[in-house]
């Protein structure tokens, strides 16, 4: 279907997680000056860096990770626009180490679920009020999660990653059910593996950070609502053709 309001992403209000380093970044380089963007990302240099390198960039710090800062970040997020046409939530991190390793980070687990899972469901949740629109100026908006191939077929690392991917695809499609009848579009893209910070010193045949983002921001454009990027696509064939096949490559990722 393609998504007449959303197919140029220009003088569009975006909030965007994670637009400090890797995937994030390269999307506010691609659409912040055609643009308003809202960036959230932790308090850091970097988030500093963002806004000295992007002046028209509205940043906002607040750790994902912390449940207890989801309704204030939402409120100066509202406060500052209360219409939104594109929530893209990009901010996660993956860590690797396996239960049987001791240094295993036991609070890893609970920290890599609210940023990459709960944050996801709150901030949709929080900031639905500004996508949504009356049916009289009803136009499409879009809550765009970015996912990757391990929620179709989860690696042996990386357990609470795979799983807060693999929740993130069935919270997506669920929320599509529930708001298929408003002017919301819930997109999913998902990618394959792209070099970042996220996968330094491991993983081969990455694609860059910026062929991700313009292949997300492709996506949002065409109105598509599951964007297969790179090798994804044939992943979810060859799970359909062969699936012990398809699992056993994904398992060694
Ligand atoms: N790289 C891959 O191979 C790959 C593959 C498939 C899917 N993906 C997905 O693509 C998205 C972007 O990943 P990436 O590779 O670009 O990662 P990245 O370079 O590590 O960037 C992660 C972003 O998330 C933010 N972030 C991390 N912890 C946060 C927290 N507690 N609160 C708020 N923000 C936080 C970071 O900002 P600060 O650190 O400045 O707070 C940063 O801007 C993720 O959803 C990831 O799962 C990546």
């Amino acid at each position: 279907m393609l998504n007449k309001d959303l197919k140029t992403l220009a003088n569009k209000t975006i909030v965007l997680t994670g637009g400090t380093s890797g995937i994030g970044y390269e999307i506010v380089r691609l659409l912040e000056s055609k643009n308003k963007i809202m960036v959230v990302a932790r308090a850091s240099e970097r988030l500093e860096k963002l806004k000295s390198e992007f002046p028209t960039v509205k940043t906002f710090a607040a750790d994902l990770s912390q449940p207890e800062q989801y309704k204030n970040l939402a409120s100066q997020i509202l406060h500052h626009s209360n219409t939104i046409d594109v929530l893209i939530n990009n901010a996660a991190v993956q860590y690797t180490p396996t239960f049987l390793d001791d240094h295993f980070s036991y609070p890893s687990i609970e920290s890599q679920i609210n940023l990459n899972f709960t944050s996801i469901c709150a901030l949709s949740y929080l900031l639905l009020p500004a996508l949504l629109h009356e049916e009289a100026t009803r136009r499409k908006t879009a809550i765009v999660n970015i996912n990757s191939g391990l929620a179709l077929a989860p690696k042996s690392s990386s357990a609470i990653y795979c799983a807060t991917k693999g929740a993130l695809d069935v919270f997506s499609q669920s929320l599509a059910y529930q708001l298929e009848h408003s002017n919301v579009q819930v997109m999913q893209a998902f990618l394959p593996i792209v070099d970042t910070s996220m996968t330094q010193g491991r993983g081969k045949n990455k694609i860059s950070a910026k062929q991700a983002a313009q292949a997300i921001v492709n996506g949002i454009e065409k109105g598509q609502l599951i964007n297969d990027i790179g090798k994804v696509a044939l992943l979810r064939v060859l799970l359909r053709v062969a699936p012990s096949i398809a699992k056993k490559i994904m398992k060694e990722a």
